[in-house]
């Protein structure tokens, strides 16, 4: 049931996808482009008139707008910026929190909408990415706005802080293993240690631009199908997002477990220093997570279908 703007709220259900990012983070907050995929797991939320609170089961967070924590300033900062009444919302959530997977942009996408669609305004109304934005912002800081724009599409898209998001062609469905480390990533403290790494090595600066130019090569290799292409991009990104120390000892050892178990190509994918990989090994994918649970490893499969008929 939803309310016509203006009348008193009704209940909502909105949806945010959660994320993993091909190629190019970190690269994206310098304006550089990144290619990017909405998964189908993600969050969904339902919205009902109530006092303000957030609660989502699966991450053990029960938060309020006014009780000064990260949640729920973030959703004071959205509620605030949507002009809702007052709402409860409930999020069940089948991605991680804080795994690089994008939750907080997934969980703000998801009650983004739930209120919206409570407050009868379509799922379409532009003040709901400036909303989440907002949110973000109480999360990631100096965000790029990759995650919340992985999170409303669902799709596989480029993004730049100067175009925004863009759908991408995909010739072939990408299957990828998406490995979590089990350690918690810090998106603000790993992009903060970029920030400190350029200011005293410029050439910091064209590792960037070599990421952003990657993804490029990687938005080519999914319009032509060239999945190998693609695995040797994700092998190079890795090399050169560990060159900045965005790596861990976990996520190496889950990207070199990954290519013994037959991957063609593995990296760390988000802000790094914990969180998640990704590895593409076509025909092996069972091989990667059995690898990874051995290691220790939850791992799942994620698929970034194809949006054009192969030749
Ligand atoms: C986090 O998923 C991606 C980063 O590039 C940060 C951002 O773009 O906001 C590390």
């Amino acid at each position: 049931m939803t309310a016509p703007r203006g009348e008193a709220p009704g209940q909502g259900q909105g949806h945010g996808h959660g994320k993993v990012i091909l190629v190019g983070e970190h690269a994206v907050v310098y304006g550089h482009r990144a290619l990017a995929a909405g998964i189908s797991a993600g969050i969904t939320v339902t919205a009902a008139p109530g006092a303000g609170r957030l609660r989502v089961p699966a991450w053990q967070l029960d938060a309020a707008v006014d009780d000064g924590s990260e949640a729920g300033r973030a959703l004071a900062a959205l509620t605030r910026r949507l002009e809702t009444p007052a709402l409860d919302f409930t999020a069940d959530a089948a991605i991680p929190s804080r795994a690089g997977l994008g939750s907080s942009a997934a969980l703000a996408v998801a009650v983004a909408r739930a209120a919206a669609a409570a407050m009868g305004r379509p799922a379409t109304d532009p003040a709901i990415l400036a909303a989440v934005a907002e949110a973000e912002t109480v999360f990631h800081g100096n965000a790029s706005g990759i995650d919340a724009a992985a999170a409303a599409s669902g799709a596989a898209g480029r993004f730049s802080r100067a175009d925004g998001w863009q759908p991408v062609a995909v010739r072939q469905t990408i299957t990828l293993c998406v490995g979590l480390s089990g350690r918690p990533r810090d998106t603000v403290a790993q992009v903060s240690a970029v920030a400190r790494l350029r200011e005293r090595l410029p050439a910091a600066d064209g590792v960037l631009a070599l990421l952003g130019s990657l993804a490029g090569d990687g938005e080519r290799a999914l319009a032509l199908g060239d999945v190998d292409g693609l695995g040797r991009i994700l092998d190079v990104a890795h090399g050169l997002l560990a060159s900045l120390r965005l790596s861990s000892p976990e996520l190496e050892v889950m990207v070199h477990g990954a290519r013994a178990a037959g991957a063609i190509g593995a990296k760390l994918t988000g802000g790094g220093g914990g969180g998640a990989v990704i590895a593409l090994a076509p025909g092996h994918e069972r091989d990667v997570l059995a690898r990874w649970r051995v290691a220790g490893y939850e791992g799942f499969l994620a698929s970034i279908p194809a949006t054009v008929e192969a030749a």
